[in-house]
């Protein structure tokens, strides 16, 4: 069983940025889930891969971030209308059709960039407060950092 972790000063907004952070991935999870079933046409095998990859990244990273949103007492966003308001990116449809995948790769440029600031500010605001969450938010846009340069090099 997880217990609570008491030890941690904690910032009276951390947990609605780890709500942010699980509504975010969720988001994101599912996007890039919807991404690499749609993508079609010439070329389209390595990046329907990649999007189902990071389709499972980001899901790991919601599972990360709602444990620790329970370790800290708190209580992880369950109704999917509150991801869409909490993410901490603007979730926009994604297209119906999968045939311009340059047009899906720069989309998703810019979520993996928001991911990446996103990540930047958890990771400073808790440097000196809560080591677990620092870590946490530090692994995960190391994980985005990647997933960027993979994005990137499949536009050239
Ligand atoms: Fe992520
Ligand atoms: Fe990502």
């Amino acid at each position: 069983m997880v217990r609570p972790v008491l030890s941690v000063k904690k910032e009276p907004t951390l947990l609605d940025d780890l709500n942010q952070a699980l509504a975010g991935e969720t988001l994101a999870a599912f996007r890039y889930l919807y991404l690499s079933k749609i993508a079609s046409g010439i070329s389209s095998l390595p990046l329907s891969k990649l999007f189902k990859e990071m389709a499972d990244g980001e899901w790991d990273h919601a599972s990360r971030f709602m444990e620790r949103i329970i370790q800290l007492g708190g209580v992880p966003v369950s109704k999917p209308v509150e991801w869409e308001k909490k993410a901490f990116f603007s979730y926009s449809d994604p297209p119906r059709r999968g045939n311009d995948l340059k047009a899906m790769i720069k989309e998703s440029l810019k979520l993996e960039r928001s991911s990446l600031e996103f990540y930047q500010r958890l990771a400073s605001k808790t440097r000196d407060t809560d080591m677990v969450t620092h870590k946490m938010a530090m692994d995960a846009m190391a994980d985005e950092a990647r997933e960027e340069r993979k994005l990137t090099a499949l536009l050239d």
